[in-house]
């Protein structure tokens, strides 16, 4: 039906019901008139008849009277006139309707009854006395032609018909221009919000007219929605950069800010004589949140651990970085040598750090360090409040030297949404139950919104543990733990590496690093080269490493000359006793190992204990000819995502322990076992051994991995689910289900 029917239809139909219902009233009204005029008129004759009928009567004149009366009836509304002596016969004019008879005139002198139907059409009756000197006479009956009221109400139905016929007409023409005016803008308006224009609030841009306002609003929503009902179902349909990583911080989380806390800070100021360097720190922990920094801009809230680091912050404590394109900033938190022995070597790297890794090292606990871990935690929680802008930030906080800051922002932000990430292992109850802070470190971890782990294992035993140890609803079907209120989503969420590596921009031929490299080592161009690259900690298996490497030259002497592998450590956490007795061993072991083998210049093992910047590990990684991954026990490892993603070229072999998270992500690395020399040897036998084919095959199904699964998507996953929760919790708020109660 076309817009204009759409409004004249119901318009016609609406004046027909009027006037079909009006024009009986109408009728009614006017007939009502007409006999109160007839009555009128009636008493009008009857009065002036008085007086001549009076005469006649005395002078019994009843042919005299008739004669009165038919000239009387020329009147062409009087239709009859008749009298009705006392006690004698009717004297009337010609044509008086025979129905009226001088003994059923009672009838008439009812006012509201005095019609009488009669075949030449309704008439109107009236009786009147006559008396003289108070002596009734007679009564006068007088008889009306009423045809004309009949008429006429014939032409008043005919003029209500034409008036509501103009009526409707002149109205639907109105109401069809304005219809067709208003459907036009409406068309304009709404076109222009369906391109986007005025529906989102930008500055310098007009907003939607008044009102398109509502629907510009439930157009926002509705966008917000879908974005939200797609994305997470879309995850791996979504290509993960950068970009994608705005595109959900802005369409899911309104643009909200990021703030990053943890306890190592991704770029160090160091005083170098009467310069200032800048650091990056060998982290995992590093490694995978500066690209998310760089691509979300916010606030990472960190230890200023630099010598320098003070020199270069502003009064609120923050620097731009990274120095070469500000992106976001740092905010340094300082600590006292007495509060960074406590909190970091002691608590967190002598007490937390071996407790988690089974690497076979006593955890220390001691009191003093455990009130410096409460109290850094409470520093880093001030800074979270002087960082916050709004009372709804998204803090990710970062693993084990910061467990009781969740909870911490919990209670002073409730509505802040915490997402904790452990980067490394966490133990079974029994081995947690050690730790005489235990009850503490739960508590503080579940004031998280969300807990992510790198492997389901790792989340199986945090359940486990918390079902063990506290009074908590434990989920185990969503995986949720409810402590003191609100719910804990604990979740694996594997983390990984920048894709495409920003080194790749920058980098050089791999042909090129290959012969610089060797050069470098006095090695020959045809020198097979493996590649270790780690802190200089105990879970890194770098003694297991270099008993491997003995053993291969044992049982495989061919290798003997022929291969070197060259370990990058670097110095970590070196104020601890653990690590130092550590690092003498990996020295003794290398040279022991070098004795054993090397002669004319030969070194197997070239040992580099000192800091490497990411553009110089990116060299090694891309001449190297293997990489051996063997840590005891490591949450992810990225190292081997690292050396997996330097090889564009397709080449090289990764041996990598099956006691990382890694391992089970890129089962077409050579898996091994670091304890197991033998086994290990034979895999570094068979990477030297292997065919340019396979090791195409491997390379290009774990740089497929990598790329598919990068850190933009391991810190998206995050933010989505997030973002689910935010929205669940206000559909929660708005509609409180009290079970039908
Ligand atoms: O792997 C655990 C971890 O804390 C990482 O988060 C980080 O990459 C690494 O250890 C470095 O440790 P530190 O900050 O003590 O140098």
């Amino acid at each position: 039906m076309s817009l204009s029917l759409r409004f004249i239809l119901p318009l016609i139909l609406a004046l027909a019901a009027i006037a079909y219902a009006v024009v009986p009233l109408v009728d009614q009204l006017t007939l009502r008139w007409f006999v109160r005029d007839l009555d009128i008129r009636a008493e009008l004759v009857a009065n002036s008849l008085q007086e001549p009928l009076q005469d006649h009567l005395r002078a019994g004149q009843k042919a005299k009277t008739q004669q009165y009366f038919a000239r009387l009836v020329q009147d062409e509304r009087l239709f009859g006139l008749g009298f009705c002596p006392e006690g004698g016969a009717l004297v009337a004019s010609k044509g008086f309707p025979a129905a009226i008879r001088c003994d059923g005139l009672e009838r008439f002198g009812d006012p509201t009854d005095r019609l009488l139907e009669s075949g030449q059409g309704p008439l109107h009756v009236a009786v009147h006395a006559i008396t003289q000197d108070g002596q009734a006479l007679g009564r006068l009956v007088l008889v009306h032609d009423m045809s004309f009221v009949q008429r006429r109400s014939e032409e008043t139905k005919r003029y209500v018909f034409y008036f509501f016929a103009g009526l409707g007409l002149i109205v639907s023409l109105i109401t069809v221009a304005i219809a067709q005016l208003s459907w036009r803008g409406w068309i304009k308006g709404m076109r222009a919000l369906l391109r986007g224009e005025g529906l989102l609030r930008e500055p310098g841009k007009a907003e939607a007219a008044p009102e398109f306002q509502p629907i510009a609003r439930d157009l926002r929503v509705l966008i917000r929605e879908m974005e939200s009902e797609i994305r997470p179902r879309d995850d791996a349909q979504l290509s993960w950069k950068p970009e994608t990583l705005r595109a959900i911080l802005h369409g899911e989380l309104s643009g909200e800010d990021v703030l990053v806390v943890s306890n190592r800070e991704p770029y160090i100021h160091v005083r170098s004589g009467d310069r200032t360097e800048v650091q990056r720190p060998a982290s995992g922990l590093v490694t995978a949140l500066e690209p998310i920094m760089r691509a979300c801009s916010g606030t990472w809230i960190a230890h200023g651990s630099g010598s320098a680091d003070r020199e270069v912050v502003d009064r609120q404590d923050r620097v731009a970085v990274p120095p070469e394109h500000p992106a976001y900033h740092i905010h340094r938190v300082w600590l006292s040598k007495e509060e960074e022995a406590g909190y970091y070597y002691g608590f967190a790297n002598e007490g937390l750090w071996p407790l988690c890794h089974i690497a076979h090292v006593r955890p220390t606990f001691r009191t003093a360090d455990w009130e410096h871990y409460v109290a850094v935690n409470r520093k880093f929680a001030e800074a979270v409040f002087v960082e916050a802008k709004k009372p709804n930030p998204i803090v990710l906080v970062q693993d084990y030297h910061l467990a009781l800051l969740p909870r911490m922002i919990r209670e002073r932000l409730p509505e802040a949404i915490v997402i904790t990430f452990w980067h490394i292992p966490w133990p079974n109850p029994e081995a947690f139950s050690i730790c005489p802070w235990r009850e503490q470190i739960l508590e503080g971890l579940l004031g998280s919104s969300i807990l992510g782990f790198h492997t389901q294992f790792h989340c199986n035993n945090f359940v486990d543990t918390v079902d063990r140890m506290l009074e908590a609803r434990v989920d185990r079907e969503s995986f949720t733990v409810s402590y003191g209120g609100k719910p804990t989503v604990v979740k694996r969420y594997p983390i990984s590496i920048d894709w495409p590596p920003a080194a790749e921009l920058t980098a050089r031929r791999v042909e090129d690093c290959r012969a610089d490299v060797r050069r470098r080592h006095g090695l020959g161009a045809a020198h097979l080269l493996g590649v270790g690259v780690d802190r200089l900690d105990y879970t890194k298996g770098v003694i297991e490493r270099f008993r491997a490497i003995e053993r291969l030259l044992e049982l495989e002497p061919v290798w003997i000359g022929r291969f070197s592998f060259v370990q990058i450590a670097a110095p970590t956490r070196t104020s601890i006793g653990e690590y130092q007795q550590y690092e003498a061993h990996v020295r003794a072991l290398a040279e022991e190992i070098n004795a054993r083998f090397g002669r004319g210049g030969y070194q197997p093992i070239i040992l580099k204990i000192e800091h490497h910047e990411p553009p110089d590990v990116y060299e090694y990684y891309r001449a190297a000819d293997l990489c051996f991954v063997s840590s005891l026990h490591d949450g992810m490892n990225l190292v081997a995502k690292e050396f997996v993603a330097a090889r564009d070229d397709d080449r090289g072999v990764l041996i990598l322990s099956q006691f990382t998270g890694a391992a089970r992500e890129l089962p077409e690395a050579l898996i091994v076992n670091p304890y197991d020399a033998d086994q290990c040897a034979a895999a570094l036998h068979m990477a030297l051994a292997m065919p340019a084919g396979e090791q195409r095959d491997r390379m290009r199904l774990m740089r497929g991995l990598v790329a598919e699964f990068n850190v933009y998507r391991w810190a998206g996953r995050m933010l989505l689910d997030a973002a689910g929760m935010r929205r669940r919790g206000k559909v929660q708020e708005r509609k409180p289900w009290t079970g039908g109660q």
